[in-house]
């Protein structure tokens, strides 16, 4: 199991590698940028000896003016590679962070329904906005550290070792000391970090989901409790934020602790050295100069794996996204389904959410163009029942078929194509009007939308708006009434001219007036079309060819409205419950 994880672990950061090396170019040319910047410092300090013992001493009139233009130059030389070094990094930093917040908005996308469900919208999109700006921030700013202080240590212990190879080996034994800390530290870190990240999370799906609900909560007073919850969640933040710096810091003044065991060590070895003569002073100062100017990028290099590991944590978080497997799977080879009038036949199919059954032995043979109602008590299983027609689950047992072929078979693209959907909760996008009825039909003329409003009964309040049908869906608001909205939504599936219509409580929050207009309009729409049609109120189904009756799960009763009145079973409850409770306003005929 274990081995595992590490397998599983080193595979992403194999990826993440992958990543980044994509855009080695630009991680060469900021490379390149940063060496200009080191040998322009060290040609800046070379400098100092033709200034101090040509124009000082020898006070020579050519060098005068010479070494003004080169130290322009070198400083122009310089400027242009701080300027390289911070536009390629952090463009290889940008570009990673755009390609990782596509490639999981891409797969988030595709995830099916169920995964919806699971996750809390706010907690993706933290992974999608916050998380991946950790990556970034590690690439371009660590990947760029590691790179500058690996070289200048390289050169160094190269300087180390040049002046005395016996005591630079003693002082360097400290290094893969100071290694253990630094490794231990960045555990740490890494552990902390991943808590923040899920604690930013949760912040996020809570604005959410309270900015969302913003009118149960006045509704409810209940602003000071969510206030007071929110407090508690940067709490949690803040506490856990102060840990990872206390992570981080602690790993300095370990490391300063070592580097001066290090430099008391030089002290007093190479000082033991030059008293008995075996070396000079120049040497040792040399040395010195050199180990003192290693322990620094030592240090921060430190600090840095630091960094790393916060990525690390966050891809991790990203990974966990982006290697998550679909399970509705198209099969190989699938089949095209063309539009055209459907049957849809349901046989014996069951189906369960986690082991929970909710559908039993379900049965069923719709022919083309036939409206079918479903009715029954909440929590029967009606909408899950129309869920599996366009595969947001799939069943646990037996198979729906789509003019005999087996939906499993089908692509997904062609089958969700055959189907319209109009739900309860009307859900339009912040976009004009004219482009949400045209949703999922880009190509639609105007005249086609103009029409499809007509039919849906939505023309006349569309164009009372300021700019009619290139109004914003924005800008109106909350303006939109529950009905106008549904009725955008109806003028959207009719412009889909899907062969099957699943209608789920299209019309159950509206009030009779604007349910007569939707009704109406949805008569217009299920014309001619596989019908599925959810209700409470038995009311709006009576003129369906058919009503399945569902009571936990099964079919328990199917026919016309009279047969089912006349034999008294569950579906003349059901009435008889209405009835009274509407004392005859709302009854069937
Ligand atoms: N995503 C889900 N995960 C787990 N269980 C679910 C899920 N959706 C629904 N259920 C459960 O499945 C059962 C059937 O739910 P379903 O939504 O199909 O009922 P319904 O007949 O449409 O009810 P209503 O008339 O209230 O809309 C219920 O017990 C519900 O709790
Ligand atoms: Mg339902």
């Amino acid at each position: 199991m274990k081995t595992d994880l590490k397998f599983k672990i080193t595979t992403r950061q194999r990826q993440l590698f992958d990543l980044i090396k994509r855009y080695k170019m630009g991680l060469f040319l900021g490379t390149a940028c940063m060496l200009l910047v080191a040998a322009s410092s060290a040609v800046s300090a070379l400098l100092i000896k033709p200034v101090m013992d040509d124009i000082f001493v020898k006070q020579d009139i050519e060098m005068l003016r010479l070494m003004p233009i080169v130290v322009v130059i070198v400083f122009f030389l310089r400027g242009l590679g701080d300027y390289g070094q911070e536009y390629y990094m952090n463009y290889v930093g940008q570009r990673i962070i755009k390609d990782l917040r596509d490639r999981l908005y891409e797969r988030v996308m595709d995830l099916p329904l169920s995964f919806f469900q699971q996750e809390r919208t706010g907690v993706l999109m933290s992974r999608i906005t916050n998380d991946v700006n950790v990556i970034r921030s590690m690439v371009s700013t660590a990947v760029t550290s590691i790179v500058r202080h690996f070289f200048t240590i390289l050169g160094l212990i190269v300087v180390v070792l040049y002046r005395d190879w016996k005591l630079a080996l003693c002082a360097l034994v400290i290094l893969p000391i100071a290694f253990f800390p630094v490794v231990e530290f960045g555990r740490r870190v890494r552990r902390v970090s991943r808590r923040c990240q899920e604690s930013m999370a949760e912040l996020n799906s809570f604005l959410h989901e309270t900015f969302a609900g913003s009118k149960i909560v006045k509704a409810f007073g209940m602003e000071d409790f969510e206030k007071k919850r929110f407090v508690k969640k940067t709490d949690d933040l803040f506490e856990l934020e102060i840990k990872t710096v206390i992570a981080k810091s602690l790993s300095s003044p370990v490391m300063e602790l070592l580097g001066g065991l290090g430099i008391a060590f030089v002290v007093w070895y190479g000082g033991y050295s030059v008293i008995t003569g075996a070396s000079t002073p120049g040497t040792f100062f040399s040395f010195m100069a050199a180990v003192l100017m290693l322990y620094d990028p030592v240090k921060k290099l430190s600090r840095l794996n630091n960094a790393v590991q916060e990525g690390l944590a966050a891809s991790d978080r990203v990974f966990d996204i982006l290697e998550k497997q679909s399970d509705i799977q198209e099969k190989q080879n699938p089949v095209e389904l063309v539009v055209k009038p459907h049957r849809v036949r349901f046989e014996k199919v069951s189906f369960q959410y986690d082991r929970n059954p909710v559908l039993k032995d379900i049965d069923l043979d719709v022919q083309p163009g036939e409206i079918l109602a479903l009715v029954g008590m909440s929590g029967g299983g009606k909408t899950s029942l129309v869920n599996l027609i366009p595969r947001f689950y799939d069943v646990a047992e037996g198979a729906i078929r789509i003019d005999g072929v087996d939906i499993r078979d089908a692509s997904l693209a062609s089958l969700r194509r055959q189907i319209a959907v109009v739900t309860q909760e009307p859900i339009l996008f912040n976009d004009t009007v004219a482009s949400n009825i045209a949703y999922g039909n880009p190509l639609a003329e105007k005249q086609e939308i103009i029409e499809a409003a007509v039919a849906a009964y939505a023309y006349d309040f569309v164009t009372r708006f300021p700019k009619g049908f290139d109004t914003n869906i924005g800008e109106l608001g909350g303006r939109l009434s529950g009905g106008e909205k549904q009725r955008i939504c109806i003028a959207r599936a009719l412009l889909k001219n899907a062969p099957i219509l699943i209608l789920d409580e299209a019309t159950s929050a509206l009030d009779a007036e604007s349910e007569m207009w939707v009704q109406k309009a949805l008569e217009n729409l299920m014309r001619g079309r596989t019908t599925f049609v959810i209700a409470h109120r038995l009311s709006t189904i009576s003129y369906a060819d058919r009503i399945v009756v569902l009571v936990n799960g099964r079919i328990v009763e199917q026919g016309r409205h009279e047969d089912l009145m006349a034999l008294e079973g569950e579906y003349f409850k059901l009435h008889q419950m209405q009835f009274s409770k509407n004392a005859g306003v709302d009854c069937p005929k």
